[in-house]
């Protein structure tokens, strides 16, 4: 091994065994100082023979070069590892990843839901709520639904033992619809009134992309004095501006519900397409709003007499309509709660 490398070895060493800016100082005097080892190979040239001290000078720099950056860098270790330790001292970890700002956003539902409910406030509703757990009286009987009849094939749900929830209540059911609300609005409420009723119902379904066991609806519910059809439809037309954000032609087929008479399904041309499309199915119409006019015994049954109050009902499908605003083709990605779905909205 030459002087030079030699030299170097020793100065490596000792700065990697270094644990202290003084440990530094005292390889810096040792390596660079008055006496130290360069100063004392540099002072030796003069005494090598002539061919020898141009190497010599040269080595003697390089290792010069190479301590002091050495040096340096070592330095800068043990002062950012000083500068670490003070900072984890104050509780301050400089290393340490901040957490990731996860920011949770509204449920499509909920964002149309919030604007249905702003746009009928805006038109004298008030917004309701009842029981998902309902009274087979509120949710068929009283709406014109007796036990054995064919309307409830259409709805069938899932039958709750009344003994784990109201004994001695009758049966219940989890509510088909949020028709229910219609009496309970009734009972609770003077007329003249008007509300609307969002939130969850149930069906026992053949799960597939158009069919959930929980979905959402919106009741609407109007009782006064001389309501006709044409009441009916200039809110379902304000109901769709409100939604569409543009005026969209209507057309009412009779529709059989046994809670209205006469009873509608009120399509509206279809908001996508004017020549027909995969959501109006080519007829360029799509079902949005069933509807009618409140059956006098229902309106009994809510305690009001038929000869003085009147009134209209819509049942929105507020699930079908969040898919048809966003475009979304499975009704199951709507509460499956995946990120990858819900991070879109
Ligand atoms: N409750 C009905 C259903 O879920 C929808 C409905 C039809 C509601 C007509 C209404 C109405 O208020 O007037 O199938």
């Amino acid at each position: 091994m030459t002087d030079h490398a030699t030299h170097l070895a020793a100065a490596r060493a000792r700065l990697s065994a270094a644990t202290s800016l003084e440990d530094l100082q005292s390889i810096e005097r040792e390596f660079l100082g008055k006496d130290g080892v360069v100063a004392r190979a540099l002072a030796a040239i003069p005494t090598l023979p002539p061919a020898e001290r141009k190497e010599a000078g040269q080595a003697a720099n390089r290792i010069k070069q190479e301590v002091a950056a050495a040096l340096d860098a070592r330095r800068a270790e043990l002062a950012g590892a000083a500068l670490d330790a003070e900072r984890r001292a104050d509780g301050f970890d400089p290393t340490v990843q901040p957490p990731r700002v996860e920011r949770g956003g509204l449920h499509p539902i909920v964002q149309v839901t919030r604007e249905l409910e702003d746009l009928f406030v805006s038109m004298g509703y008030q917004v309701l709520d009842g029981p998902e757990v309902e009274l087979d009286l509120y949710n068929f009987e009283k709406l014109n639904i007796p036990p054995d009849h064919p309307a409830r094939d259409a709805q069938d749900t899932f039958y709750i033992d009344p003994a784990t929830v109201a004994p001695g209540a009758g049966r219940m059911v989890l509510r088909t619809h949020t028709s229910p609300v219609q009496v309970r609005a009734m009972e609770r409420l003077a007329p003249p009134f008007r509300a609307i009723v969002p939130g969850k119902v149930f069906r026992q379904e053949e799960v597939d992309a158009s069919h959930e066991h929980t979905f959402h609806q919106m009741e609407g519910l109007v009782i006064d004095k001389g309501i006709s059809v044409g009441h009916l439809v200039h809110a379902m037309r304000t109901l769709l501006r409100g939604i569409f954000h543009r005026e969209l032609d209507v057309r009412l087929r009779p529709g059989y519900f046994p809670f209205v008479e006469p009873g509608f399904e009120l399509d509206a041309r279809c908001p996508f397409c004017t020549q027909g499309c995969s959501v109006c199915k080519g007829t360029t119409w799509v079902e949005l709003l069933p509807c009618g006019l409140v059956h006098p015994n229902v309106l009994r049954h809510g305690g009001l007499d038929p000869e003085v109050w009147g009134g209209f009902a819509f049942g929105l499908g507020l699930s079908r309509l969040v898919m048809l605003r966003f475009g979304i083709d499975d009704v199951r990605h709507l509460l499956q709660g995946d990120l990858r779905f819900l991070e879109q909205f």
